[in-house]
């Protein structure tokens, strides 16, 4: 069954735009959170246009935790939600000048990618473990596998949301709640592009969009593609310091912070 309610957190660009524009078509209640309120305007106003049901829109920072808990529990009283994607985050890295990453970036990564996506979660999960259903989707990326010598926090913020996703899975089962760890590859948004580096097989976020619907109608606990790079991905995990290290050169990357 389509879930008929769905919070997409970071809806003002890139894959959580492209998520919310694609349960729109299907005719979804959606609650769409970012801080950029033009942008996310025009996200509402594609998605109604698009088929959505009704759209709300909460111009809110994933980090401050009493006004997001506020709004989703506000949205949930009205339309109990059935699928929150905890999608919001930010990159960077070795910056465009060369230099190590920033502490203050790594703070940032962490508070967005981390602790906004633990926002997210308790503020919908008193109501879904009342409910006994529903589906919460944590965004995370194959650089939760493989380190990146060039993002070594960004890597950290998303093996974070792996271990958390697959343990809050476990523990949630009983209680009729699945957990969805996505982990995509490249994938063409304005984080991407931010990015300077080869990006093998990257793909729309479109695509993106409709591949991790497909796999969450399944059910799928990790949700990894595309399927070349995801099992490159977690190979490099295994691979000895010495090997990664010397496969690393046409993977450097340098950043401009997104977000
Ligand atoms: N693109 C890729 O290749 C790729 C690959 C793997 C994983 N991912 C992951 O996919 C997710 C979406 O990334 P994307 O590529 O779609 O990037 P994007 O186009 O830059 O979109 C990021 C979204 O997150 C929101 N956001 C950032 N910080 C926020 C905050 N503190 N509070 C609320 N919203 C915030 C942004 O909205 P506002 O600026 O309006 O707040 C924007 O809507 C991220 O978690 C990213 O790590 C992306």
């Amino acid at each position: 069954m389509s879930p008929k309610t769905i919070v997409i957190t970071g809806a003002s660009s890139g894959i959580g735009k492209a998520l919310a524009l694609h349960y729109a078509a299907q005719g979804a209640m959606l609650g769409l959170i970012g801080r950029n309120k033009e942008r996310l305007d025009a996200v509402a106003a594609e998605c109604r246009a698009g088929g959505a049901k009704d759209v709300k829109t909460g111009v809110i920072d994933v980090r401050t935790r009493a006004e997001l808990m506020s709004w989703i529990a506000d949205l949930d009283r009205d339309a109990p939600v059935d699928l929150l994607f905890a999608n919001a985050g930010v990159t960077g890295g070795t910056t465009a000048e060369g230099a190590f990453e920033p502490n203050e970036l790594s703070l940032a990564l962490i508070e967005t990618n981390v602790l906004g996506a633990f926002n997210s979660v308790h503020a919908i999960l008193p109501a879904m473990i009342a409910r006994g259903h529903g589906q919460i989707a944590l965004i995370g990326s194959l650089a939760g596998f493989v380190p990146l010598a060039d993002s070594p926090s960004y890597c950290a913020s998303k093996s974070a949301i792996m271990a958390y996703g697959l343990a809050l899975g476990d523990a949630l089962h009983p209680r009729g709640i699945k957990v969805s760890v996505v982990c995509p590859g490249f994938v063409e948004t304005p984080m991407s592009n931010s990015v300077a580096s080869t990006k093998p097989f990257q793909i729309s976020a479109d695509d993106a969009a409709r591949r991790i619907a497909r796999s969450l109608e399944r059910g799928q606990t990790i949700i990894a593609f595309p399927f070349p790079l995801a099992f490159a991905a977690r190979l490099g995990q295994f691979l000895p310091g010495s090997l990664r290290r010397w496969l690393l050169p046409p993977f450097r990357i340098r950043t401009e912070a997104s977000g």
